[in-house]
């Protein structure tokens, strides 16, 4: 299978980082609903789970560049047969997504008040304590820290528990629907290809 797209199915690359950010959604999830309904407050495992959700998120933001990249770089598969407002819809929802693959990570980062220890390697301070917020929130919109946080926070989690679940939904339905009602291949196009069994040897006459 190639590295790159072709007019049939997506490359071994597009796959790759496709499956990573799902993986990272689907973990950035699972971290913070661990924190907020099987942890108590003020305890570690609290804490581990909100740092795990901070590192997956923002991990999101350096997949979603790449992905961008590579597709901007790379024609993606011909539409599968189906109607212009299908093929519309899909490119729509497509592009939404990449949106959403920014806008998580970002508002995340500036709606928190608490620095990032990325996976135990390195601290990411916190929006506050960067010259940024210091020239455009402080300076000049004159808002305080809380003030800036409180709707930036608000924006991402309506975005996480609705528009995401929402589309990510939709996505996943529309897959299963390719793949089990139309039996076409858009979903097995972004999946590795499999290999044909081996013919077995012919035995030789006796
Ligand atoms: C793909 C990336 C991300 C996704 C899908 C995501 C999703 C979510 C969701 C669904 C919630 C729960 C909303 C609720 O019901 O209260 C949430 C909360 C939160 N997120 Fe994210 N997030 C992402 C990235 C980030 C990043 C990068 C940060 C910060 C650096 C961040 C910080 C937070 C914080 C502080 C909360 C509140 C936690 C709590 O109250 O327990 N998120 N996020
Ligand atoms: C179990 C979860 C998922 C499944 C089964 C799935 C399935 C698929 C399939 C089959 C395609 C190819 C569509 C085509 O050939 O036209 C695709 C493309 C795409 N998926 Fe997913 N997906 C999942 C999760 C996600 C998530 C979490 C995101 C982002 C947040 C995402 C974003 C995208 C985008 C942007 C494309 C367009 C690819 C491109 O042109 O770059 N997917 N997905």
């Amino acid at each position: 299978m190639s590295l790159r797209n072709t007019p049939y199915r997506y490359g071994r690359v597009a796959q790759a980082l496709h499956w990573t950010v799902a993986a990272l959604f689907l973990l950035a999830f699972v971290s913070v609903y661990v924190r907020q309904y099987l942890t108590t407050d003020d305890t570690t495992p609290n804490w581990v789970a909100l740092q795990a959700h901070l590192s997956l998120g923002l991990s999101v933001i350096l997949f979603a560049a790449l992905r961008l990249w590579w597709k901007l770089a790379n024609e993606a598969p011909a539409n599968p047969p189906g109607t212009w407002w299908e093929h519309l819809a899909a490119h729509a929802a497509h592009w939404t997504l990449y949106l959403l693959m920014f806008a998580m990570p970002i508002t995340g980062y500036l709606g928190t008040g608490v620095d990032t220890d990325f996976l135990g390697l390195f601290t990411i301070p916190k929006f506050e304590d960067t010259a940024i917020h210091a020239v455009v929130v402080q300076g000049w919109l004159g808002l305080t820290p809380e003030a800036f946080e409180e709707p930036v926070d608000w924006l991402h989690k309506q975005l996480g528990e609705v528009f995401v679940l929402l589309l990510v939904g939709l996505h996943v339905a529309a897959a299963l629907y390719h793949h089990y009602v139309r039996k076409d291949d858009v979903l097995t196009r972004m999946l590795p290809e499999r290999r044909e069994a081996a013919p077995a040897p012919a035995v030789a006459a006796e």
